[in-house]
């Protein structure tokens, strides 16, 4: 009886070690994949803790729209360093995609309040819209952007 017990449980135990295999041998590894697919930390960011996501202090690449921040790694040819859009990274985005514009007077100061885009015009807001709906479409939301004291 005891010796069915036994071998029961090892027929188990290698059993899942099989099945586990087999699931995780279909998994790409995220490695690989690129950034899109590796696991990300949620969470709140301020514009000073943003800021180091740039592709250059650190490999992954966020940038704020909205509100909300966006792993755009995959897109680094657009936004690492020496990219075209660079200046976004690490940033919020919000103003520069409202005016179509990558200059770096589009970016809030750091020590200044989140951008509150009150004074944009309806293109510009719907212009952001449209980004905004690109970046929901593209990438993964890690986040959202928020004043230190909040
Ligand atoms: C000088 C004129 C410009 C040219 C020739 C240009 C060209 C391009 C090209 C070829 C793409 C890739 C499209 C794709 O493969 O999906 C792109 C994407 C993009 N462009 Fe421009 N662009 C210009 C100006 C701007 C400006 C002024 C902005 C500022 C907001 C901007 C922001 C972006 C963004 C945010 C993306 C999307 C990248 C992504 O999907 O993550 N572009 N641009």
């Amino acid at each position: 009886m005891i010796t069915t017990i036994v071998i029961v449980l090892v027929v188990l135990y290698f059993a899942k070690d099989l099945i586990t295999d087999i699931f995780q041998s279909n998994e790409v590894d995220p490695l690989e994949a690129g950034v899109k697919d590796a696991a990300v930390v949620e969470g709140k960011f301020t514009p000073l803790t943003l800021k180091k996501y740039n592709g250059s202090d650190h490999p992954k690449i966020f940038m704020a729209v909205k509100g909300k921040v966006y792993d755009v790694s995959q897109g680094a040819s657009f936004y690492g360093p020496g990219g075209p859009y660079e200046n976004f990274a690490g940033r919020d985005a919000s103003r520069g995609l409202a005016k179509n514009s990558f200059d770096l007077n589009m970016l809030t100061p750091l020590d200044q309040p989140i951008d509150d885009l009150k004074d944009l015009t309806k293109e510009e807001i719907e212009s952001l819209e449209s980004w905004e709906e690109h970046f929901e479409m593209k990438y993964k939301i890690v986040g959202t952007l928020n004043e230190p004291q909040e």
